[in-house]
């Protein structure tokens, strides 16, 4: 599939955090990058880039630590295989390799440590310098029809002020969220007041859950920059967000489109089955193989 790039948009820049230890898929990601994992026939972390792309982000810095090179190749150029693919007529997926490392300017941070999402962010901000910057986690996986993260940079230039995406979640799984509390403003958008960290559902301000996708400014990280480690020594992104949306306007936007969590077990296998349904190579003969399965009632 090619890229399609949006034009110059007012969020050029954008951060995906890729150097998390992914204890939830081991033993796969023991020695491979999470981010690697495939989704069909690419790796998870390329749908994120390519939602990205398609929202006109411009520069990508991903942050990675050890054990994950394998990122880097895939969004360098591969000589030795665009020369074979050349020589020998495969032009199609020629073409694809190629819009893979053409599709932004990439760069790379290392996290040395794996001190939360907020310190991975850290880690890239000197690159950001004082402008606007997408966050993308590649956890999170959206099919929908115009980009999350585009609507969401519409929604900063309008505001100009941070973003934060979001989606309904079932009381049942709340525990397992960041929660937003705040008023309603209009049709999936939302003023946040506070957020509140994996509550129990009686003390969830609402159904509201943070994914991961955020629109931050340079004041989210000068406030990132001073938060303290909370919980396992980590810096989190949750708790510099909190103390930027108690005193300034921050929104919420919730996401229109199928969200999947790519980096739970389960998650992924769902993703698989229903992306592998649509594949319009093998979707039919995939569909055929399902219903042929025996299920037991
Ligand atoms: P997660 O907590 O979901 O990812 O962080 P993880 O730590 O890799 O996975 P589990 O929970 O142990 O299975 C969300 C995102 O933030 C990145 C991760 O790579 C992931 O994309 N992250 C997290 C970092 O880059 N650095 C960190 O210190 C923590």
């Amino acid at each position: 599939m090619a890229i399609h790039k949006k034009t110059s948009r007012s969020v050029r820049k954008a951060i995906i955090p890729a150097a998390g230890l992914g204890t939830r898929f081991l033993p796969a990601t023991k020695a491979s990058p999470k981010e690697m994992l495939v989704l069909v026939d690419k790796p998870l972390i390329q749908y994120v880039v390519e939602e990205a792309v398609a929202s006109g982000i411009e520069e990508i810095i991903i942050v990675t630590g050890r054990g994950k090179r394998a990122i880097e190749d895939h969004f360098d150029v591969s000589f030795e295989l665009e020369e074979t693919l050349k020589n020998s007529g495969k032009n199609k997926i020629l073409e694809q390799l190629r819009g893979i490392s053409n599709s932004a300017k990439f760069c790379y941070v290392r996290q040395p440590q794996a001190l939360g999402l907020g310190h991975a962010i850290l880690c890239a901000a000197h690159l950001i310098g004082d402008e606007p910057v997408a966050v993308l986690l590649g956890d999170d996986l959206i099919d929908s029809e115009t980009p999350v993260l585009s609507k969401m940079i519409d929604l900063y230039e309008r505001f100009k002020a941070p973003v934060i995406g979001a989606h309904r979640v079932s009381m049942d799984d709340i525990h397992q969220y960041g929660v937003i509390s705040g008023e309603p403003l209009e049709k999936r958008l939302f003023r946040v007041s506070d957020l509140i960290e994996k509550p129990a559902p009686h003390e969830a301000p609402s159904d509201i859950a943070v994914i991961g996708r955020y629109i931050l400014t340079p004041e989210v990280l000068k406030i990132l920059k001073k938060t303290k480690p909370g919980k396992n020594g980590e810096i989190q992104l949750t708790d510099g967000l909190k103390t930027f949306a108690r005193s300034a306007p921050c929104y919420a936007y919730e996401i229109e489109g199928k969200r999947y969590d790519a980096g739970d077990k389960l998650g992924l296998l769902k993703a698989t089955v229903e992306f592998g349904l649509k594949n319009p190579e093998f979707g039919k003969q995939f569909e055929d193989f399902l219903k042929s399965l025996q299920f037991h009632q």
